[in-house]
This record gives structure tokens, sequence and C-alpha cells, in this order.
């Protein structure tokens, strides 16, 4: 499967890894529909910046948790291209201060299975769907994380698990999914949210796990994880060999190799 030519959708592609993964896509020939909640000229920027490069992207606002935005933006990808061959769940939040309770599960675990259902008429065989995680999510249950990010691990890995139990369901339609997970990413502001409520939290990291993946290494394996010929299930871990240690089917522990869960 190769990128040029596809369609595809980054939710949260206005900033971070989701900006830097839309700019990959398009760079490697796809037509890039670039989600964003609320940051309009972020994602103008990167579709911008995009086009200059010579690519294709179009900006599609829709907060993930409103099922009627999230309608009209299938609907507006379905009139300007007719279908969707590649779906990239990034968008992620739930540190934010103004949500209320139970913000971090409807938009990590339902709104992301919301997703999926309505961008399924869209998807053609061959489709792909890419989940981004965290370590801190992926491996919640086996082992302790930070506590500001508590709500935030705890529903991502409980929209993976949804998204996973979805699999026979998409496989009838030979739609695919691969989970992307990475160790704390450098550059991002996730690590400086993290480091603000546990001062020392980067560096400590760095100690433990060596240099953390940067924005363009990550983005480069989701973009990796896009097209390749892995069955649907497939994790492909980024960084973080210390959490690996336990995962069986692991060939090698370098930060950045890809395996399967
Ligand atoms: N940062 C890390 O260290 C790290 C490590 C491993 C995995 N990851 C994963 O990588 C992904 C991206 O992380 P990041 O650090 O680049 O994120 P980020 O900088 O916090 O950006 C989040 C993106 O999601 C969008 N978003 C938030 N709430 C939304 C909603 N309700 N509806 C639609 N879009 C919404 C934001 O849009 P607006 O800008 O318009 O608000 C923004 O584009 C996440 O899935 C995260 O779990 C991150």
């Amino acid at each position: 499967m190769s990128i040029a030519g596809r369609i595809a959708l980054v939710t949260g592609g206005s900033r971070g890894i989701g900006a830097e993964t839309a700019r990959l896509l398009a760079a490697e020939g796809a037509t890039v529909f670039v989600n964003y909640r609320e940051k309009r000229r972020r994602a103008d920027r990167v579709v911008g910046e995009i086009a200059h490069a010579g690519g294709t992207a179009v900006a599609v606002r829709a907060d993930l948790t409103d099922p009627a935005e999230v309608a009209a933006m299938i609907e507006q990808i379905r009139d300007r291209a007719g279908r969707l061959d590649l779906v990239v769940l990034n968008a992620s939040g739930g540190l934010e201060r103004d949500r209320a309770a139970g913000y971090a599960l409807r938009l990590n675990r339902d709104a992301q299975v919301s997703l999926v259902e309505a961008a399924l008429p869209l998807l053609p065989p061959s489709g792909r769907i890419v989940f981004v995680t965290s370590h801190e999510a992926h491996f919640h249950e086996s082992r302790l994380g930070y506590d500001v990010y508590e709500p935030v691990a705890a529903s991502k890995r409980a929209g993976e698990d949804a998204l996973r139990e979805r699999i026979p369901a998409l496989a009838a339609r030979e739609i695919s999914l691969v989970v992307v997970s990475g160790d704390m990413i450098e550059g991002t502001i996730t690590p400086t949210l993290l480091e603000r409520a546990n001062p020392g939290a980067i560096e400590a990291r760095r100690a433990e796990a060596g240099a953390l993946p940067t924005i363009a290494e990550f983005a480069s394996e989701v973009v990796a994880a896009a097209s390749a010929a892995v069955p649907s299930g497939y994790t492909v871990y980024v960084g973080g060999a210390d959490y690996l240690a336990g995962v069986t089917g692991v060939s090698s522990a370098a930060g950045g190799a890809d395996r399967q869960r």
C-alpha cells in the first residue's frame, strides 16, 4: 500500500504530532484533511505549509465530542473527496482545566469510536485506521504512571480497547486498525504540563530511557503505520525500551523499533 493518492483525515492536525503527521502524509502524496477543534489559524498554517511544499490539504473543523460537528466534517470530506482511505486518530485531551468530569473518556474513548462509525461509509476495502497513543496509556494496566496524566491514560487505554473490540467488524469490511504507541515525545505540550506538576519529570525520563523520540520521529512512525503490511491489531512501539521488557514477541529493545504486540 502506498500513501500517494490516498485520502487521509488526521484528527488534531493543528499542532504537535498531528500537524507533523499531516505534513509527512502530504509530502508522500496523500490528500490530507487536517482536523482541528478551535485553533483555526494553526490548522490553516499547516495547510498553507503543505500547499507551499506542493501538497494538497484542507482544514476541517470539528470538536470530536460533538456528533453533529463530526457528521458535518464527514459530509465535507465526502463532498470534496468522495472517500476516505486513512483515518489517523491523533486528537487527544483531558488535561484541560475547564472540562467537566468524564470529558477525557468522552474524547479519548467515545469520540474515537464514534468517529470511526461516522467515517465507515467512506472507508473502502483496504482502508486503514491508525490510533495514536502513549506508552503511559497503552501500558496503563501494568505500570504506574504520573497522577496528573491518570485520567488521560485510563481513557486512552479504554479508547484503544473499544477500538480493538471493533477489529472483527472492521475486518468484515477489509478495514484494518494499527496502534502506534510512543514514549514521552520531546517538544510536545504534554511533557511540559507533566513537568509543571512533577518538576524534573522530563529529565528523569531521559535518564531512565535515554533520548526521547522527537515529534518528527514519532510522526514518521505514524505515517509508516498508515501503509505498513501488518495484520489488523498490530502495535508499533516508538521509544521506551524499558516499557517493552514484558511484551511478547519483542525482537529488539532499541527505541523506535516496531514490533507486534
Ligand atoms: N506528547 C507526547 O509526549 C505524546 C507521547 C505519546 C503519544 N502521544 C499521542 O500523540 C497524540 C498527539 O499528541 P500531541 O502531544 O501532539 O497533542 P497536542 O499538542 O495536545 O494536540 C492535540 C490536538 O488534538 C486536538 N483536539 C483536542 N481536543 C479535541 C477535540 N475535542 N476535538 C478535535 N480535536 C481536538 C487539538 O486541536 P486544537 O489545537 O484545535 O485544540 C490539537 O490539534 C495524542 O494522541 C497523544 O496521546 C503524545
